[in-house]
C-alpha cells in the first residue's frame, strides 16, 4: 500500500512541515456526467450500499459550506503563506465538491427521495452548532468532520474494489472526491492550531462530531430504504450492519484512524498517503474522467472556489 507511518517524534515533526510546504492543492472544475436513471441502483452491491453511499451525498453541500465558513472565519489567524495558499484550495476543492453533491443530490430529489428535507435538516443542524459553540470549537469540528472525509476516502482508494464495477460518473466522482479531501486533509487542522486550538477542545469536538454524524446517517439511511421500499425488511438492516461492521466494513476500516486522532501529537501527514493519492489521480486522468477541465469553463467554478 502506498503509505507510510513515520516514526520518532522529532521525525514526525520535521517531516510534516516537509509535507505541508510540498503539499499543493489544485482546483480541479470538473463536472460529473451522472446518470438520473442509474441513482437507484449504480453500485452492483445492491441498493443498501447504493443507498448508504447517497446517503452521505446528503451531507456534503451544507456540510461543506459549513467547512468552508469555518476555516475562512479564522484565516486572519494564518501568517504562513504556504497554509494561506492551501486555504484558497481548500475552499476552492470544496467549493467545487459542494456544486457537484449539490447536481447529484437534486437528482436524487427528482428520483423521489426527500433528499431537499434531509439537507434542510443537516443546515439547521449544523445553524445550530454555529449559534450555540465559539467559532474555533465550529472550526475544531470541522477539522474532526475533514478527517472522517480523509480516512474514509483513504479506504475507498486503498479497497479499490468497493467501486470497481460500480457506474463509471458515480465511481469516478466518489474517487475524486476521495483523493481530493486528503490532499487537503490538514488544512483545517493546520488552521485550527494557527488559531490556538487546543487538544481538550478538537478531542471534545471529535466526540460530539462522531455522536451527530452517526445519528444523522442511520437516520438518512432509514429514510433512504423507506423511499426505496427496503426499509421493513430485516435483510436490508442485516446488509446495512454489514457494510458499517462486517468484515470490510467501513467502520472497522476506520476504527484505527479515527483512535488516532486521539492522540495529542496527532496531524492528519502522521500518515503520508500522497504517493495512494497521486497515484488515483494519474489513473483517473487515463479514463478521461479526472483532471479533464469543466467543459464552461473557469466562469463556472462557485464563488466559494475563487476566494480565499
Ligand atoms: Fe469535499
Ligand atoms: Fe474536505
Amino acid at each position: 500500500m502506498a503509505t507510510t507511518r513515520t516514526s520518532s517524534r522529532a521525525n514526525d515533526v520535521e517531516r510534516r512541515a516537509e509535507l505541508k510546504t510540498e503539499q499543493h492543492i489544485p482546483v480541479r472544475n470538473l463536472r460529473f456526467d451522472l446518470d438520473p436513471e442509474r441513482l437507484r441502483d449504480w453500485h452492483p452491491g445492491g441498493p443498501v450500499i447504493t443507498a448508504f453511499f447517497n446517503n452521505l451525498s446528503i451531507f456534503f453541500p451544507a456540510g461543506e459550506r459549513f467547512f468552508i465558513r469555518s476555516v475562512r472565519a479564522h484565516r486572519g489567524h494564518v501568517t504562513d503563506p504556504v497554509l494561506r495558499e492551501q486555504v484558497r484550495g481548500f475552499c476552492g476543492q470544496e467549493g467545487v465538491h459542494n456544486r457537484e453533491h449539490q447536481r447529484y443530490n437534486e437528482m436524487l430529489e427528482a428520483q423521489g427521495y426527500p433528499i431537499a428535507e434531509m439537507e434542510a435538516r443537516v443546515e439547521r443542524l449544523l445553524a445550530f452548532v454555529e449559534k450555540t459553540f465559539p467559532p474555533r470549537m465550529c472550526l475544531a469540528a470541522t477539522a474532526a468532520l475533514e478527517h472522517f472525509t480523509a480516512t474514509m476516502g483513504h479506504f475507498l482508494l486503498t479497497e479499490p474494489e468497493l467501486l470497481e464495477d460500480a457506474a463509471a460518473p458515480m465511481r469516478d466522482l466518489w474517487r475524486w472526491h476521495s483523493a481530493e479531501e486528503n490532499e487537503h486533509k490538514a488544512v483545517a487542522f493546520d488552521v485550527y492550531m494557527a488559531a490556538g486550538g487546543n487538544y481538550p477542545e478538537r478531542a471534545f469536538a471529535m466526540v460530539v462530531a462522531t455522536v451527530l454524524f452517526w445519528a444523522k446517517v442511520v437516520e438518512h439511511q432509514a429514510r433512504m430504504m423507506k423511499a426505496d421500499g427496503t426499509a421493513w425488511r430485516p435483510g436490508s438492516w442485516l446488509r446495512f450492519g454489514d457494510i458499517l461492521v462486517g468484515e470490510a466494513g467501513v467502520l472497522r476500516g476506520l476504527l484505527r484512524p479515527y483512535l488516532d486522532y486521539f492522540r495529542p501529537s496527532f496531524h492528519p501527514w502522521d500518515v503520508d498517503n500522497r504517493a495512494l493519492v497521486e497515484e488515483w489521480a494519474r489513473r483517473l486522468v487515463e479514463t478521461g474522467s479526472y483532471g479533464a477541465a469543466d467543459p464552461h469553463g473557469g466562469s463556472e467554478v462557485p464563488p466559494a472556489a475563487t476566494r480565499g
